[in-house]
């Protein structure tokens, strides 16, 4: 079993991609297989980056138990007007800033969803939003 909590502040980019490097690094010394262990890097960079981007900071919370890797997400707002658009592919509300950096191309929630095996999100204007995704340690 294994449990980790990374805090992540808003507008961090001279830090992105660490806490997704660091939850990689840990798969790899449980010995979880390449394939997993590449779903996970993809999904737990993309959670990293939108609170960078995109929220107030946050928190991303690893588990790992026998049967199931669990990547948590939560931050602090300004939360997600409309989830079913977020979705979409293609959909960004990315500055200026972000862009020309090369995020905005509005694929990271659809990959997260697309390299997990559940996924679940809840977001509330003002509060926050936090999503849960799931992969099946095989
Ligand atoms: N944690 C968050 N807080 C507030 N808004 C968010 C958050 N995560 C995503 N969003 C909103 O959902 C949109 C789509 O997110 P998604 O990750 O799919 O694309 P993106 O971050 O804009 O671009 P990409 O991930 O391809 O670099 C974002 O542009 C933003 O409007
Ligand atoms: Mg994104």
């Amino acid at each position: 079993m294994v449990r980790a909590e990374y805090e992540i502040a808003s507008g961090a980019y001279d830090c992105a991609g660490e806490v997704s490097s660091d939850i990689k690094r840990q798969l790899k010394q449980l010995g979880i297989d390449a394939g997993t262990l590449r779903r996970v890097a993809v999904s737990s960079y993309e959670m990293e980056m939108n609170i960078i981007i995109h929220s107030l900071g946050g928190v991303i919370n690893l588990t790992v138990d026998n049967e199931w890797i669990t990547l948590f997400s939560k931050d602090r707002g300004p939360g997600i007007p409309d989830v079913e658009l977020a979705m979409r592919e293609g959909f960004s509300t990315a500055g200026e800033d972000a862009r020309n950096m090369g995020f905005g191309a509005g694929m990271g929630l659809p990959n997260m969803k697309r390299n997990a095996d559940t996924f679940n999100i809840f977001s509330q204007m003002e509060e926050g939003t936090r999503i849960t995704i799931t992969f099946r340690v095989i």
